[in-house]
């Protein structure tokens, strides 16, 4: 039995990315596995939210993952600081992690690039704290998109070095996964990049039927195929790419042929998109309104995971601090 484990930062809404590219896997996995999935509440202080904003956050961003069908029943759901044990380990790693390789983290010089008044050192540490997240349980399988594949190098190289230094085959390595296929990067419906919390192109799994129609027929394109069989421009493709996540092999193959024979209509295939996109969220997007306004189950949930986590946290940094050298008296 593998253990498995991911995470959310707290920052918003879920969308079709974070949905496709690792929540649907942690769904598929949780009954065959020891699974850990908890909402990064210390990664998202890194932009300063409010004290209401924080909380509201947390708990939006935990009723979704309810939602999307996380079972608290058979995986361990928490939230990160109710795990004291992880900020603890983060500080034991700090220390073996240096600021070279930390400043060369590409996620770290986009951040630079983007918000150049607020560069503060959680965002140099970031991929420390997720390696404390990671290996203070241990886990095998950590399922995330194509955009942690860098974080999840770190927290091996971090996981390797303490082994190293103390002569010890501590920590397992921990590998990012996706049922043996590439990690996903589901695009945004700008036409470039990957679909993102802070881009403005995605599709949220809480977004209303009309919202997500006004946003499909907005998404850009092209002026058309112009000759039988040519290849397709980014923005077309990455329609493609969506409506193959979510539509039958008929459907697509439907609109590849009227492609492929320049009598594709860009509005037909944004309305079956929409209309696949509204059929996909509406369960869910039910489901999270009625779990956000469940106190009771949210406090029930939060409290049995934060004792599991707990009792699997402990026991490591028990052990890690056995490992460094620290003794009783
Ligand atoms: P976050 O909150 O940005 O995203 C959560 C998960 O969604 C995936 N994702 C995508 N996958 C495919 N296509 C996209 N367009 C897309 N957008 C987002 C992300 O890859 C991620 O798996 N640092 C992490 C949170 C974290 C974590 C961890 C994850 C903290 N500690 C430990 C795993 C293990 C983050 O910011 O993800």
């Amino acid at each position: 039995m593998d253990t498995v484990l991911s995470g959310i930062r707290s920052t918003g809404n879920l969308h079709l990315g974070n949905y496709f590219g690792a929540v649907k896997n942690f769904v598929k996995m949780q009954h065959e596995n020891r699974c850990f999935f908890f909402v990064a509440d210390y990664h998202s202080l890194t932009t300063h939210p409010t004290p209401e904003n924080l909380h509201n956050n947390i708990r939006v961003v935990l009723s979704e993952y309810l939602a999307a069908g996380l079972d608290p029943e058979v995986a361990t759901i928490y939230i990160q600081s109710d795990v004291p044990e992880i900020p603890e380990l983060y500080l034991l790693l700090n220390m073996n992690a240096y600021v070279g390789e930390l400043e060369r983290t590409t996620t770290f010089k986009d951040k630079i690039r983007k918000q150049p008044e607020n560069i503060n050192a959680g965002l140099l540490t970031y991929p420390v704290l997720m390696c404390a997240d990671i290996i203070i349980h241990n886990a095998d399988k950590v399922p995330v998109g194509k955009d942690q594949e860098q974080n999840l190098e770190m927290a091996r190289r971090f996981a390797r070095r303490f082994n190293h230094m103390y002569g010890v085959e501590y920590f397992t390595m921990p590998e990012p996964y996706n049922f043996g296929s590439e990690l996903v990067k589901v695009p945004g419906l700008d036409g470039t990049g990957k679909m993102g919390k802070s881009e403005g192109n995605g599709i949220y799994l809480s977004d209303e039927p009309k919202m997500i129609r006004k946003k499909v027929m907005r998404a850009v394109t092209d002026t058309g195929p112009q000759e039988p069989n040519s290849p397709m421009s980014e923005p077309v493709a990455n329609l493609f790419y969506l409506l193959e996540l979510l539509s039958t092999p008929d459907t697509v193959e439907h609109f590849r042929a009227s492609y492929n024979d320049c009598t594709i209509r860009y509005g037909d295939l944004k309305k079956q998109l929409a209309e696949e996109m509204i059929t996909f969220t509406t369960p869910i997007r039910e489901r999270i309104q009625e779990i956000y306004n469940d106190t009771a189950y949210l406090g029930k949930v939060v409290k049995m995971g934060a004792e599991k986590a707990r009792e699997s946290a402990s026991k490591t940094v028990r052990e890690v601090r056995e490992i460094i050298g620290y003794k009783p008296f």
